[in-house]
């Protein structure tokens, strides 16, 4: 099951990768650089750490990072997918040493124990086969009092804004994806996940099984969650 859900999600990124950008700015309404940047910002980030973005995607997340530090540490991206890399790489080529591009899994991650001050993964829990095996992972590349940053799609608390964001994702999202793509199978899947996912609690209780002192805030009345975790 884990392998073939690696492989089933592997081919849906490849899939809508060229797309992928305009599909979040539009299907968000723009929010989701502004969840970005919340995380960012919550990660208290300072010039000369060592930052990682894993499942990196396009590399929005690593590239405001590397903006925050004022290129002024390392910022490593991480993803499976080289489709989706080859467009982190577009935005930033590696050639300076502030952001550097690896093909990883990040269910295992070829970094060695306590590397990084920061690590961060945005939108993309929810995709991994094994997420206790992901969270275990980006909490061993941790520093002790590092904090890792996990941006989600959210689930908003009260069962009104619940049920009108679960009708967005199945109906407009859908057809913006559509139109897109010209697929409707990716956006189908990126719906029902959402659906599927932790509740904060499940999370908190997880990344606290994980070794962290992890913490949930909802952001735009839950349409996102971010969690903070700092180890332990
Ligand atoms: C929804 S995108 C998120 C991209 C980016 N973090 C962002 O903020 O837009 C999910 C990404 O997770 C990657 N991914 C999914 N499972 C993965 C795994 N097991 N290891 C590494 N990357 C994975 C996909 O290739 C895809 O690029």
């Amino acid at each position: 099951m884990g392998d073939a859900k690696r492989q089933f999600v592997d081919r849906l990124f490849t899939t809508i990768a060229p797309r992928y950008d305009w599909f979040n700015r539009l299907a968000s309404c723009g929010l989701d650089q502004r969840w970005r940047r919340q995380a960012v910002r919550e990660g208290c980030l300072a010039p000369g750490m060592r930052v990682l973005d894993v499942c990196t995607g396009t590399g929005d997340l690593a590239l405001l990072c590397a903006c925050r530090l004022q290129d002024q540490g390392v910022v490593i991206g991480s993803d499976y997918n080289v489709v989706m890399l080859d467009g982190a790489r577009r935005k930033h080529p590696s050639s300076n040493n502030a952001v550097r591009w690896v093909r990883a899994d990040a269910q295992a991650l070829p970094f060695r124990s306590e590397r990084f001050d920061r690590v961060i993964i945005g939108f993309s829990t929810r995709n991994l086969s094994d997420l206790r095996t992901g969270c275990a992972e980006m909490v061993r590349v941790l520093k002790p009092g590092g904090r890792l940053m996990i941006l989600e799609t959210g689930r908003p608390s009260n069962p009104m804004v619940r049920a009108g964001y679960r009708l967005f994702l199945m109906t407009m999202a859908r057809g913006i994806g559509w139109l897109l793509t010209g697929r409707l199978w990716p956006f189908t899947y990126l719906a029902q996940s959402v659906k599927r996912f932790l509740t904060p609690s499940q999370m908190v209780e997880l990344l606290t099984a994980c070794g962290t002192s992890a913490r949930y805030r909802p952001l735009s009345f839950g349409l996102a969650s971010l969690y903070l975790a700092d180890k332990r």
